[in-house]
Formats: C-alpha cells, structure tokens, sequence
C-alpha cells in the first residue's frame, strides 16, 4: 500500500481505450469506504461519458485539453442535505477523491482531480442538471494513462513535522 501511495501521479493524457461501466461503478465504490463524520458519506457522483457534455464542460475550465481527452470523468459533489458540518463533510469528500485515485492507480488506470473548473461549478451544476441539494467538488477524470510520469516528490515528511512534544 505504501508502494501504491507514492507511486500515484496525476495523469492528464489518455488513450483512447474506454474504461468499463463495472470499473467505474468499483472505483466510485472504494470511494464510498471513505471514512466520514458519524458516517453521513456526504458525497454524490455524476459518471459522465457523453461527448457533447464533456466538451462543454471542457470551456469551463482552462484545463480543457483534459476534459476533452477523457474517456470518462466523475463529478464529486456534496450534498447538502446530508450535510451535518461542512467542514467535516468536506473533508470526507477529500479522502473518497483520494481513495477513488488510489484504485484507479492500483487498477493501472490514471485520473487528475480538477479543483480549477470549482471557479464554474454553479454552470457544471447545471448542465448536469443536479438536483439543488449538491454542490460540486471536484471533477476527477480518468482512463487508460497517455502519457508515463516520473516519480513525484514531495518535502521530507521531517520538515512538516513543526513540532514534537
Ligand atoms: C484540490 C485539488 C485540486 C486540483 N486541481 C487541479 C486542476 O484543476 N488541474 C490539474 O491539472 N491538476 C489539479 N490537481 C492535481 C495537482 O496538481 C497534483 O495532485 C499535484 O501537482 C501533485 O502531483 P501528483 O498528483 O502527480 O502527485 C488538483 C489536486 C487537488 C488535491
């Protein structure tokens, strides 16, 4: 698992290969075992494949390139009926992103989560045409990888670590 953890690297090319509804359906269900505050599990999902709504939602970040390459991408909102302290439920919604990554790495796909395009997130509202309750998080876009990336780094652990006491 720690092997999984460091190697993953954002991936924003893809090839052409699709990736199987069962496949996206089991990477969306490992995002759910994410763990959430008194277990609300706060998060919805948009699976979307068709072109035309890729490639609108494309414009509406400038990272468009990605959207437009993507064999598949999942919209991650939040939904706030099911909302008990935003920030909690927030950051639950950051470790099932990060948990749906993880999968994906591990089943040799590769996927960027999009933050950017949060700039135009009432528009991708609606032109997924989600009911009023969710509120979008992220887009993570995903597929067979395109491109081979080097190892990432990051600082040492030891320079984050402020204190011990
Ligand atoms: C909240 C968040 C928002 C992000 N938004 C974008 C984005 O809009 N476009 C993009 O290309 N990458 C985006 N990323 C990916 C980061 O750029 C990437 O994770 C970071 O540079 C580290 O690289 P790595 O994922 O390969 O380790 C985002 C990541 C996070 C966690």
């Amino acid at each position: 698992m720690l092997e999984y953890i460091k190697t993953r690297r954002s991936i924003r090319q893809f090839a052409r290969n699709d990736v199987d509804d069962k496949t996206v359906e089991e990477i969306i269900e490992m995002g759910t075992w994410a763990p959430s505050g008194l277990n609300n599990q706060p998060w919805k999902f948009v699976v979307i494949r068709d072109r035309g709504v890729l490639n609108t939602i494309a414009q509406l970040t400038r990272y468009t390139p990605i959207l437009e390459n993507a064999p598949v991408c999942i919209a991650v909102f939040l939904d706030t009926a099911l909302s008990y302290h935003r920030e909690k439920d927030i950051q639950a919604i950051g470790a099932c992103i990060q948990n749906m990554l993880l999968t994906i790495h591990y089943k040799k796909l590769g996927a960027v989560w999009l933050g950017e395009i949060l700039k135009n997130s009432k528009q991708v509202e609606q032109i997924l045409e989600v009911p009023e309750t969710l509120e979008l998080m992220a887009v993570v876009a995903l597929g067979h990888p395109g491109e081979k990336r080097e190892p990432g780094n990051r600082k040492p652990a030891a320079e984050c670590i402020i204190a011990r006491k």
